[in-house]
């Protein structure tokens, strides 16, 4: 509808971008690439003239080097989808929100009288969302905060529909295949990839900061003989973690300088693994394993869980899969850090609050369980009867689906190379396992698009690396933390407390109190 129409409405002229970023159908994928990347567009429209004749996007992108094209010969007209829908300029913004929503695009170009003028993204018209009247938008928030935008972060986004995560500028995978994990914290940390300086002089902190603190370190014994054999070492971290923030008495984050809170974030983040890997060890009835005064994260994480230095193939494989977890987004326990920290809480809080939130199997409870599903289904012949019947009963295949991913999602991929790597017996029965999942979900669940998460190759390439189950989730945790203290120390630093609001739908107040019968 023209927004002329609607008095007050925006316009998709005032939202869109323009000059609009072009290509020529006959250009090649690399040059086309190259100016995506130059200009940092997420797509590019394919003009005749002022004519639009195609789109491209980062997901033909990845789509294009999955396949192994050749992207010097291989041309824009090979891979663009042709003729693709668009919006006037002069059409109301939630029009063109319906017609994104409604066919999955992520960019649509803005076209009058057949000629370019610009180009809306998702992007845009969400920017526009956060600003309509609470009450209008109260009345239309989906179920789940699905989709919804609650700020702006500068630490990293997940593009669902295509299957691309960052942490700030990087693709999180570039990353995770070419970094440490301790040049990827510094990054979230301080905004930047370290020099090799750099990087030495925060490996020395952030070593130092891996012992517990003495007082914790007495009471660990007690809480790992607690709840018995089945006490999940998560639950027993957020337990020691509390009583470590009372401790090293973590303050109100409001009452103290910045300083301080960001040197409360290291150490919770240095310490989180060796509380994990004492409180296990402890628990199994073990001597605790202290930090090695040389070996790196996750080589000295697998040693202070298993007691020797680990084979460097499985120390760089655990560390692929750390780097590949500290951050995704606006996920439910980040979120969970974000809104106690608006609260002016102390760090510890937040972080106990996360802890929680992650030890869902719907959140991060799920790798432990993808490999009890190969284990129960066995072999490859009976993984089609098996997902068929688990399907139709109504449970969830555990390490398939995902909230923001409608494609395969990239640390699925990537883990899944890891898991190649390695070797391993696991390997042929979860690849087998994980065709079949996706055709009988194709085929129960039409359309809902539900392809491996990050859970089902993490179970597989942990269990080849020797993490025993019951450490997979607080392995995660582990790495999780890194994220969710860098959304502590941003949100501290630019804080409104977050506050929404919910709609009532219970029995019509006010309704006279009743004596009591
Ligand atoms: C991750 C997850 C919680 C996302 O959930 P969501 O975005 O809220 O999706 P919904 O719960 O709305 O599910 C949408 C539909 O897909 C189905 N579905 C989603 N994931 C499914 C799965 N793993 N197996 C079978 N069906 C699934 C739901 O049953 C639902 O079907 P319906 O429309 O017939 O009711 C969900 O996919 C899931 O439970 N996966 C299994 C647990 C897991 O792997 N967790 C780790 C996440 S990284």
């Amino acid at each position: 509808m023209p927004a002329s129409a609607v008095p007050g409405a925006r316009t998709v002229a005032e939202i869109m971008s323009h000059p609009v970023i072009t290509a020529a159908a006959m250009e090649s994928i690399a040059e086309t690439a190259t100016r995506m990347r130059e200009k940092h567009v997420g797509s590019v429209v394919v003009v005749d003239g002022e004519k639009p004749v195609g789109i491209l996007t980062e997901r033909d992108m990845i789509r294009i080097a999955a396949g192994g094209a050749d992207t010097s010969a291989d041309t824009v007209s090979d891979w663009m989808t042709p003729n693709p829908d668009s919006v006037a300029s002069d059409e109301e913004v939630t029009d063109a929100f319906a017609s994104l929503a409604e066919h999955g695009y992520r960019h649509i170009p803005v076209v009058d009288d057949g000629v370019l003028v610009g180009l809306v993204s998702m992007r845009d018209i969400m920017k526009i969302a956060q600003i309509q009247p609470a009450e209008k938008a109260a009345a239309e928030i989906p179920e789940g905060l699905e989709g919804v935008v609650v700020a702006d972060t500068a630490i990293g986004d997940v593009r669902g529909r295509e299957g691309f995560y960052h942490y700030r500028q990087y693709n999180a995978v570039d990353l995770a295949e070419k970094r440490t994990l301790e040049d990827v914290w510094h990054l979230l940390f301080e905004g930047s990839l370290p020099s090799v300086k750099q990087r030495d002089a925060f490996i020395e902190t952030v070593k130092r900061l891996r012992e517990i603190p003495a007082d914790v370190k007495e009471i660990l014994p007690s809480v790992a003989a607690l709840g018995g054999p089945e006490a999940p070492p998560l639950d027993m971290l957020r337990t020691t973690y509390s009583m470590m923030g009372v401790d090293l008495d973590f303050r109100p984050w409001l009452d103290i300088p910045a300083e301080e809170l960001r040197g409360q974030a290291l150490q919770t983040c240095a310490v989180v693994p060796t509380l994990l890997t004492a409180l296990y060890r402890l628990k199994h009835g073990l001597e605790v394993v202290d930090p090695h005064p040389d070996l790196p994260y996750a080589a000295n994480y697998l040693y202070m869980m298993l007691g020797e230095v680990p084979k460097p193939d499985y120390a760089r494989g655990v560390e692929q899969y750390l780097i590949s977890t500290i951050d995704h987004g606006f996920n439910a326990s980040t979120f969970t850090a974000r809104v106690i920290t608006s609260t002016g809480a102390d760090l510890a809080s937040a972080v106990v609050g996360a802890i929680g939130a992650l030890s869902g199997p719907l959140h991060g409870g799920a790798p432990s369980r993808a490999l009890d599903m190969l284990d129960a289904i066995g072999t490859a012949d009976k993984a089609e009867p098996w997902l068929r019947d688990a399907v139709e009963r109504g449970d969830r295949l555990m390490g398939f689906g995902h909230r923001v991913y409608k494609t395969d999602d990239p640390r699925s991929v990537m883990l899944r190379g890891v898991a190649e790597r390695l070797g391993g017996p696991k390997v042929d029965l979860a690849k087998a396992i994980e065709k079949k999942a996706i055709e009988v979900l194709a085929e129960l669940k039409p359309g809902r698009q539900l392809y491996t998460n990050v859970e089902f190759y993490a179970g597989i390439v942990m269990d080849t690396c020797g993490v025993p189950r019951e450490m997979f989730t607080p392995t995660f945790a582990s790495s999780r933390v890194i994220g969710w203290s860098s959304h502590i120390l941003e949100q501290a630093a630019d804080n409104r407390l977050i506050r929404p609001s919910a709609h009532y739908a219970g029995p019509p107040p006010p309704e006279p109190v009743p004596e009591p019968t």
